[in-house]
């Protein structure tokens, strides 16, 4: 139906996969940041949350000349950690996404936080699209910046499409091994039964714009009713951290609905439920990420999807992880902190 094509909202995309195979690189990339080099060891140890609007979207991807509109406003992606031991983090992005994205380092193949990831996603029966990263690394590979990837592949002597042939056919086995049909995207006429495979360098940018591309198309054809904007608040805290000058905040994704300063909110506490105020609405720049420190941007009212920082009193022993709900003026403040613990 029209109406509700016209009111959709973001996709929330989470970046999963092995450690070191480039996820906060890709997300650079498309920031046009430097988030990775800022790492402690140069491995994320935090979810993150990064805006894109459609017009970012749009510039990156002109040269692939789609005529699709894009009808979403943005994409929010999340990004996760790959070392192994957080897990739990992996879980709590691959449970707020509406599609994801799988990392694969060309030179690896599938190493065992993909296999999690793959599974975690499986659970939730959410679509994914694998980047198969690194393809600068292929020896002797020619590089055209932030080319769309068939463009670059043709670019490329006979020695270096062999060997990226046959390290895309090893994984294209190894996806088959774990029960999963994988192609290349621009070849696969199965989108649905058969995940696309895009190859990328977060580098050199190369296939970076069939990878946003993809993501976005495939959320809007697939996902209408899903990414359909409703007024019911649904939010998850992220993090919580104290920030100078605002004592201790949550980070949350707003997956649906609208948030205000002043609402009176409840979030689920290790003594209890907390009740308190939604003091101010912070966001970082579009394209930059939530997670690191820099300006906000004050906002009287967000609608989703959004990664947001929210300061309030009380936030001290609140539980990342959990629901953050709205009490209404409707609402019984007991049922919501009944429904808040209950997380
Ligand atoms: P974790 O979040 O710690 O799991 O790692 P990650 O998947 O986010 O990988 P990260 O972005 O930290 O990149 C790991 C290393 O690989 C860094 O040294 C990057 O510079 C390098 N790297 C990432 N992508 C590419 C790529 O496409 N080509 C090359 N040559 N190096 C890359
Ligand atoms: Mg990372
Ligand atoms: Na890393």
């Amino acid at each position: 139906p029209k109406q509700s094509e016209e009111n959709l909202r973001s996709p929330i995309c989470c970046i999963m996969g092995h450690v070191d195979t480039g996820k906060t690189k890709l997300l650079d990339c498309i920031r046009g940041t430097n988030v990775q080099e800022g790492e402690a060891g140069g491995i994320t140890q935090q979810i993150g949350a990064t805006y894109f609007p459609a017009e970012n979207i749009r510039e990156r991807t002109k040269e692939l000349k789609a005529d699709a509109k894009l009808k979403v406003p943005g994409l929010l992606v999340i990004d996760t950690p790959g070392h192994e031991s957080f897990n739990n983090l992996r879980s709590r992005g691959s449970g707020l996404c509406d599609i994801a994205i799988l990392v694969v380092d060309i030179m690896h193949g599938l190493e065992p936080q993909t296999i999690e990831s793959l599974n975690l996603l499986r659970m939730k029966n959410t679509e994914f699209i694998v980047a198969l990263n690194k393809v600068d690394r292929l020896y002797g590979w020619k590089t055209t910046r932030n080319a769309p990837i068939v463009k670059t592949m043709k670019q490329q002597s006979k020695d270096v499409q062999n060997e990226f042939n046959m390290r895309l056919t090893q994984v294209i086995t190894q996806f088959k091994e774990q029960g999963l049909n994988t192609e290349l995207y621009y070849k696969n006429k199965e989108m649905g039964e058969t995940f696309s495979i895009v190859p990328t360098s977060a580098i050199s940018g190369e296939g970076v714009p069939d990878l946003l591309l993809l993501l976005v198309q495939w959320s809007q054809k697939t996902m209408v009713e899903k990414l359909t904007f409703s007024n019911d608040v649904q939010c998850t805290v992220l993090e919580v951290k104290v920030v100078e000058g605002h004592g201790t905040t949550i980070d949350v994704v707003l997956v649906n609905g609208v948030l205000h300063e002043g609402d009176q909110i409840v979030v689920c506490g290790m003594q209890g439920p907390i009740v308190t105020t939604i003091r101010a609405l912070l966001t970082p720049h579009p394209m930059k990420e939530l997670r690191v420190k820099g300006s906000y941007l004050h906002h009287k009212e967000i609608k989703a999807a959004q990664g947001i920082k929210i300061t309030a009193q009380g936030l001290e022993h609140a539980v990342a992880g959990t629901g953050l709900y709205v009490v209404g003026p409707e609402d019984d403040l007991e049922d919501v902190k009944d429904a808040a613990m209950e997380d």
